[in-house]
């Protein structure tokens, strides 16, 4: 199923916080909604967020009451800074806003209605681009992954975390089209569940192997040489390869040193930020205590505890073996590596 669609000047997004029990669409006709549906993690993963907000930008623009250039634009960039702060860590959010932002602020002189065809295009250039950039990710990735492999992954890098096939679940895919027998282990990834509902949903719609465990069995199963690799993917990578990931990634990439395995992060170049020295400065985005005290809206711990809920983890790039990205494989000394891959 499409992650989001646009259609008749709406945007239609899978609402992901009801996988895999129920697959409906939120239909969005303003950027408020667009915005309320990327906190509540209807549409999530860094690559998905920055195409939504894109066309929530785009929603943002077309209810807008401007007559000429300048007063369009600073109308436009009132709206990207409300879908900016909706999230904190995928830097893939403000990439695509400002990619947004620079199709309007290098347009010639135009009616609103005209800057409004240009933000529509980029936005779907944006989505597209992500989806080709994913098959090519695939592609690298291939060189790491041997015939049957049993892969570990964390959270969800798929298809539904982008705009098609995946970033980490797409390097997966395409060892699995190319005729490996690959297995996929996919941690549960609590608190909400992105390995459980979404990976084990894409994998089992796939068809290929997949094995649910959950968050504290990741060590054991090294221990005992069941897992060959491990992929995840990336909400932001800083310029000497530290890695912001879902929460748990950090621990995972620990026991995969430990264990002798190698660690990848498949992510595509618009999810690093080349501005950033080192994984400190990533912001990380703390969530509502509900989200860990709760599981499907039932309560499993006492009324009155104390709760820490960071959304993401950094993993330092000491402990990542490769970044597979839609340009290529970088590999350790990271900052180098970027730096001549920009
Ligand atoms: O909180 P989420 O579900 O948006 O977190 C998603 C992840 O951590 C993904 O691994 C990451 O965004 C990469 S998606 C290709």
């Amino acid at each position: 199923m499409d992650t989001m669609k646009w259609e008749d000047g709406r945007l239609l997004l899978l609402d992901q916080t009801r996988l895999p029990g129920c697959a409906e669409y939120i239909c969005c006709e303003d950027h408020g909604t667009v915005a309320e549906a990327i906190k509540r993690l209807s549409v999530r993963g860094a690559p998905a967020i920055g195409a939504a907000a894109a066309y929530g930008l785009v929603l943002g623009a077309m209810k807008l009451d401007c007559r000429d250039h300048g007063e369009f634009i600073a109308g436009v960039e009132k709206v990207a800074g409300f879908l900016s702060g909706t999230r904190p860590t995928a830097v893939n959010l403000n990439w695509a806003l400002e990619r947004m932002l620079d199709s309007i602020r290098s347009a010639a002189p135009a009616r609103p209605e005209d800057l409004i065809d240009i933000m529509l295009r980029e936005a779907e250039v944006i989505y597209r681009e992500d989806l080709e950039g994913n098959r090519k990710m695939g592609e690298h990735g291939l060189e790491l992954i041997p015939e049957g492999a049993r892969i570990l992954t964390h959270c969800n890098a798929g298809s539904l975390a982008t705009a098609g096939y995946g970033t980490a679940l797409g390097v997966i895919r395409a060892a699995h089209e190319a005729g490996r027998r690959v297995s996929v282990y996919a941690d549960e990834t609590r608190p909400l569940l992105q390995g459980a509902r979404l990976t084990c949903w894409e994998m089992v719609q796939e068809g290929i192997p997949v094995t649910l465990i959950t968050d504290n069995m990741a060590g054991y199963l090294m221990f005992r040489g069941m897992v060959d690799l491990v992929v995840v993917g990336s909400d932001r990578i800083a310029s000497n390869g530290d890695v912001a990931n879902k929460i748990g990634t950090y621990g995972v990439a620990v026991l995969a040193r430990e264990h002798g395995v190698p660690f990848y992060v498949a992510a595509p170049f618009s999810t690093i930020d080349i501005r950033l020295g080192s994984g400190l400065e990533i912001p990380i985005e703390e969530r509502n205590p509900d989200e860990v005290t709760h599981i499907g809206g039932v309560r499993m711990a006492p009324e009155g505890v104390g709760v820490w809920n960071p959304a993401f983890d950094v993993t330092p790039a000491g402990l990542v073996s490769a970044i597979i990205t839609e340009r290529g494989i970088l590999r350790a000394p990271y900052e180098k590596a970027i730096r001549a891959m920009y």
